[in-house]
């Protein structure tokens, strides 16, 4: 078992395909894009399905989630969720939606049990603003056919951001009512590349909420049922419709965290906000045994810190953006 300095136990293995992507989120990277990693330095097909075999069956990793960049420009990103669904874990996706279209059918069939999908906006040229190309009917269709595909549920991912998209959370929570999808809004976290976050110009959970309020009756749903989920959820009229809000910031829920990163470059993070990686992939390349990788990917989880300290004066932002470590 993954076990933490804190009693923690990681059975959540979140898995970075690549570092790249076909959008520009502004609360992620530039609109020029960043320096991507040199295909060498990927692992490879078998060497992510090695790593994940030795979580599975050695490690307690219940529950593989995909993401990138955007997993969904890797190549065989079908083979590698049907290599892992092959393993017995839950295997799940965190993408844009671009391409999903034409893939959400072959990865179900794979095994691909659940999926997330970013969506920050309905509007087309606010689309164009915030993600700095014009493809929100990609997503669009990517998300209807993930829900063809039964994909259940499908839930979709929102980071507002102050007088950008903030005025959109009510059409946003309306139309995925309508569509059968499970939203939840993100507060906006300090890991873009650009590092141009700030405290006051996070839209907070709390903000977001009484926006919601004003048009939707929220009741919240009994803690108990949360589990290590990060997002609280809510009840919209009544139900059995929910809403969900992910306060990473203000209300972070580090203390029930149950999640292992593992980037395309084959490092294992412990935390999004560690400050240290262990090299799974040297190990991997010089021979090392499958006990030797257990052995560094247990003392790479024990050292976790008890959460991501965002508040403290001493914070420093990773030095990999989240596109490189995976959502
Ligand atoms: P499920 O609850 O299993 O559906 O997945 P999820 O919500 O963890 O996955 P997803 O990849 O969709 O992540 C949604 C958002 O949660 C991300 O955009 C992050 O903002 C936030 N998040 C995910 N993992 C972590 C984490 O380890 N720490 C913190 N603080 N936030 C996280
Ligand atoms: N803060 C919070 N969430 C973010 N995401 C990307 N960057 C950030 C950030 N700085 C979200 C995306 C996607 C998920 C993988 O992470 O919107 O839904
Ligand atoms: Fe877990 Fe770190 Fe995320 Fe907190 S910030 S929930 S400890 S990964």
């Amino acid at each position: 078992m993954l076990v933490d300095g804190f009693g923690r136990v990681a059975t959540d293995l979140r898995v970075s395909l690549t570092d790249r992507c076909n959008l520009r989120c502004t609360y992620c990277m530039p609109p020029e894009g960043l320096d991507w990693l040199p295909k060498p330095e990927l692992l490879t097909d078998d060497e992510v399905i090695r790593l994940v075999s030795i979580g599975v069956e050695r490690l307690g990793i219940t529950e593989v989630r995909y993401t990138g960049g955007e997993p969904l420009l890797r190549r065989n990103l079908t083979g590698i969720v049907a290599e892992t669904a092959a393993l017995g874990a839950e295997v799940s996706l965190t993408t844009n939606g671009i391409g999903l279209a034409r893939l959400a059918a072959p990865l179900a069939e794979a095994g691909l049990s659940r999926v997330n999908v970013s969506l920050d906006t309905l509007d087309r040229e606010t689309f164009k603003r915030l993600a700095h190309r014009d493809r929100l009917s990609d997503v669009l269709d990517g998300l209807a056919a993930a829900e063809r595909a039964g994909m259940s549920p499908v839930k979709v991912n929102t980071v507002l951001m102050r007088d950008v998209n903030d005025h959109d959370a009510v059409a946003l929570l309306r139309y995925c009512l309508d569509q059968g999808y499970e939203l939840r809004f993100i507060e906006q976290m300090p890991l873009d590349a650009q590092h141009g976050w700030t405290r006051e110009g996070m839209v907070t959970a709390d903000e977001i909420l009484q926006r919601l309020s004003a048009a939707f009756d929220l009741a919240p749903e009994p803690d108990e049922a949360r589990g290590s989920a990060p997002a609280e959820t809510f009840l919209v009229d009544g139900g059995p419709a929910k809403v969900g809000v992910i306060a990473s910031v203000t209300r972070p829920f580090c203390g029930a965290c149950d999640r292992v990163r593992l980037t395309a470059d084959g490092q294992v993070r412990n935390c999004l906000f560690a400050r240290e990686e262990s090299d799974l992939r040297a190990a991997l390349r010089t021979g090392a045994s499958d006990d030797d990788l257990v052995e560094r990917w247990l003392a790479a989880v024990a050292g976790k810190r008890p959460g991501h300290g965002i508040d403290d004066p001493t914070f420093l932002q990773p030095t990999r953006p989240m596109s490189a470590i995976g959502g």
